[in-house]
């Protein structure tokens, strides 16, 4: 219901998003923008401070912590934060409840392609793909050899997936199908049976996942719930074959515990797209592993799912000033 506002809806854009979610931005009346014009940075903490004085919303990025004092940084006009991720734990929800702003994420648009790089990484990982690579660049490529860069096949293998959301089931999907990977998909999560058995998974519990072969963790919401979930007992309970695949937030996982469970084989290898930090330091024991393979958060990272995730977190916003 219009109110008849017409004062301009200021808003702070925190990072160059794609062309055309500026141009619906700049197309539409009433709203102008402050744009942190980087591509390649995060806009810095205190930047973002004194950018966010006075605004009405905020268009952010998950490298944006958006807290208490972002919030009273603003000011009372904050009336909506629209994130350009579907994970939020880089908001906190209750100060944003508290004060009665809004918060918008972009669910759904990224799912496939974040699910087609949860399947590359299984690939990557097990057959080997990143040392097979170097082989190549750094000539230790020799004669073909029965017995070199052997690794493990993701098709017709155990596949676990706990905590499964949309990611997951649309893992799932593309591991289940007979004639792509044909693979025994064990899915495990409270209230998931019904949505196992359609997707023709396995419903079992998760201490009977974990004894299988590999893992992908995928549930958003649930990473406040669950930080430090993946810890030395977990990894302890998988087999020594099994594969480790996050795709959600390092966040999950004690990182410590899964250099150590790497090192001395308690599993045989992990493929990690979200790490804590991001970036993960070049010194970091992760990468210097040979049964470890690190992606920089590029899960979504195709251009249509950026741009579609770009213009959702626009419309967010839009949806908001035209009701307003
Ligand atoms: C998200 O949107 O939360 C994803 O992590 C981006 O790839």
């Amino acid at each position: 219901m219009s109110t008849g506002a017409t004062a301009p809806f200021k808003l702070l854009v925190t990072r160059r998003i794609p062309e055309v979610a500026l141009k619906k931005l700049s197309e539409t009346p009433g709203i102008v923008y402050d744009l942190f014009d980087k591509a390649d940075v995060a806009i810095p903490p205190e930047e973002f401070r004194a950018r966010a004085r006075g605004v009405d919303g905020m268009l952010v990025m998950l490298t944006d912590k958006v807290n208490q004092e972002i919030i009273q940084a603003a000011g009372p006009n904050l009336k909506i934060v629209s994130t350009m991720s579907v994970g939020y734990n880089h908001i906190d929800v209750q100060a944003l409840s508290r004060a009665n702003i809004l918060l918008g994420y972009t669910p759904d648009c990224l799912t496939e392609t974040t699910a087609d790089t949860t399947v590359a990484l299984m690939l990557v990982t097990a057959r080997k793909i990143e040392q097979a690579l170097q082989a190549v660049r750094n000539g230790t490529w020799g004669t073909w050899d029965p017995l070199w860069m052997c690794g493990k096949d993701v098709h017709s293998s155990t596949v676990g997936i706990v905590g499964c959301g949309r990611i997951g089931q649309a893992v799932a999907r593309r591991l289940k199908t007979l004639q792509a990977f044909g693979c025994d998909v064990l899915y495990s999560g409270p209230n998931k049976k019904e949505e196992a058995d359609k997707l023709g998974c396995r419903y079992v519990s998760e201490e009977e996942l974990l004894r299988s072969r590999a893992r992908v963790y995928k549930d958003h919401d649930e990473i406040r719930r669950t930080r430090g979930y993946f810890g030395r007992d977990k990894f302890r309970q998988m087999k020594e074959t099994a594969i480790f695949i996050n795709a959600t937030r390092g966040e999950a996982v004690v990182q410590d515990d899964l250099v150590e469970a790497l090192k001395d084989g308690t599993i045989a290898g992990a493929g990690l797209d979200v790490t804590m930090p991001e970036p993960l330091p070049v010194d970091h024991p992760l990468l210097f592993l040979p049964n470890c393979v690190v992606f920089p958060h590029i899960g979504s990272a195709s251009v249509p799912t950026r741009e579609k995730m770009a213009c959702m977190a626009v419309d967010n916003i839009i949806q908001y000033v035209l009701n307003r």
